[in-house]
Order: structure tokens, then sequence, then C-alpha cells
């Protein structure tokens, strides 16, 4: 059993796509082990991120990010950081696969409507970034 974080970033939120992501997730097998709605203030979005900072993108990524509220959660299962990937499909949604979320509702490579973990040991810092052990419900 692992867990990975994953976020509906600006614009999923904007564009009313919390339940469909949400309804995704659960159809996957995988398990919503934490759950928060919050808006990001630019210095969260810089240390979020700090591993981009210098490349050409990072200002656009921070503001975007910054842009409006996002849903943060922790998803749970076997397999969860691969299989919540899997279920984003790749950064750049011309590129993804179809059936994947960045796919059907992505609009660029920066707007890409998800952020997952990429390894078990990023998803532990992610996680702790935004939730208290005690908020997240226990592996079974
Ligand atoms: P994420 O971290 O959000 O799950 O996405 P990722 O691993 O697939 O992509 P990563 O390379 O970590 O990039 C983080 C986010 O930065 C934006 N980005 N924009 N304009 C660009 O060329 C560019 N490249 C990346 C995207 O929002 C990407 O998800
Ligand atoms: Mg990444």
């Amino acid at each position: 059993m692992a867990n990975t974080l994953g976020i509906i970033k600006p614009d999923g939120v904007r564009r009313k796509l919390v339940g469909k992501i949400i309804s995704r997730i659960e159809t996957a097998g995988l398990i919503i082990r934490g759950l928060r709605v919050l808006k990001l203030s630019r210095s969260e979005a810089e240390k979020f991120y700090a591993v981009h900072e210098g490349k050409p993108f990072f200002n656009s990524l921070v503001d975007f990010m910054t842009s409006g509220p996002i849903v943060v959660m922790v998803i749970g299962g076997h397999g969860a950081v691969e299989r919540w990937r899997d279920l984003m499909g790749a950064t750049d949604p011309a590129k993804s696969r179809y059936n994947t979320l960045r796919r059907e509702f992505g609009t660029s490579v920066e707007k890409n409507v998800v952020h997952g973990s990429d390894a078990e040991d990023t998803a532990k810092v992610e996680i702790s970034f935004f939730f208290k052990e005690k908020d997240i419900l226990p592996k079974e």
C-alpha cells in the first residue's frame, strides 16, 4: 500500500472538473485518504515547485498555480504513485494517451489539470507539505 499526492490544479477547479476527476480516481480503484481545498500563496507555490526554479517556465507555473483554488488529495492504493500518473497522462496533453485526464481535460503543457508525485520518496515530502498525519486516513 502506498500513498501519493494528487492536485487538481486551478484550471480543473475553475472548469468544475473536481467531481469528474475524483470519480475517475475512485473508479480506478484508488482511495482518497486525504482531501483539502486551498489557494497557494506565491511563496508556497515557489517552495512546492522549488525543483523547477530557474527553468524558463518557473514564473509562469507559479502564476498559474496561484491563480485560483486547488484541491489537494492523498491518493492511496497498491502502486498508487504509478497508477495515479498513468491516469493523469503525460505532462503535455497533446502527447498524453487517450483516456487520461490530461488528454481529456488539459489545454496546454502548463494548464494540464492535475499534478502527481513522481516517486514514493517525493510523495512523502509532498504529502507532508499539505497534510498533517492526523488528517490522513490510515492505510489498512
Ligand atoms: P506535475 O509535477 O505537475 O505532476 O507534472 P509533471 O511531473 O508531468 O511535469 P514537471 O516536469 O514536473 O512540470 C511541472 C509542471 O510545470 C508545468 N510545465 N510547463 N511550459 C512548459 O514547458 C512546462 N513544462 C512544465 C506543467 O504544469 C507541469 O505539470
Ligand atoms: Mg513533476
